[in-house]
């Protein structure tokens, strides 16, 4: 997949966003070193806290379906704005590698690249525990 085709699928997975509380709908879409890609929105709840962020959905998607090695991970939200991932989505990214392509999207599609590395500098990873 194209990195303009991996764009435009997580602008397409807001469609599926939960977000009564927020009105923010967020997709994402998360390619695998083998070509696989794995989409996710954010989905709340009345619990505020028990809501899960778009880039966390699409992981643990990939994880559960025995996807662990990733290449990049593309974020749309509804903003002008590029959407950033939050620190806990940087974080739970982070535990699968540093070297991840981050493409954070505009609601009109345009879009900025970073590595998880600038994005999460100096991090806390399974390499520290062993
Ligand atoms: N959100 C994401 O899905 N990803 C992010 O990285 C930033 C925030 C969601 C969470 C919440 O449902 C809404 O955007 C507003 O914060």
């Amino acid at each position: 997949m194209t990195e303009l085709e991996l764009v435009q699928k997580a602008l397409d997975m807001r469609q599926y966003a939960y977000a009564p509380y927020s009105h923010f709908r967020v997709g994402a879409a998360l390619e695998s070193v083998d070509g696989r890609v794995f989409t996710g929105c954010n989905v709340e709840n009345a619990a505020y806290g028990s809501s899960i962020c778009a880039e966390r959905t699409a992981l643990v998607k990939a994880v559960s379906e025995g996807a662990v090695r990733f290449r990049r991970i593309a974020v749309a939200g509804d903003s002008e704005d590029y959407c950033w991932p939050c620190g806990a989505c940087r974080q739970m990214l982070r535990e699968f590698g540093t070297e991840l392509e981050v493409l954070a999207v505009n609601r009109d599609g345009a879009y900025r690249r970073f590595t998880l590395e600038e994005l999460l500098p100096h991090s806390f990873g399974p390499e520290t525990l062993s």
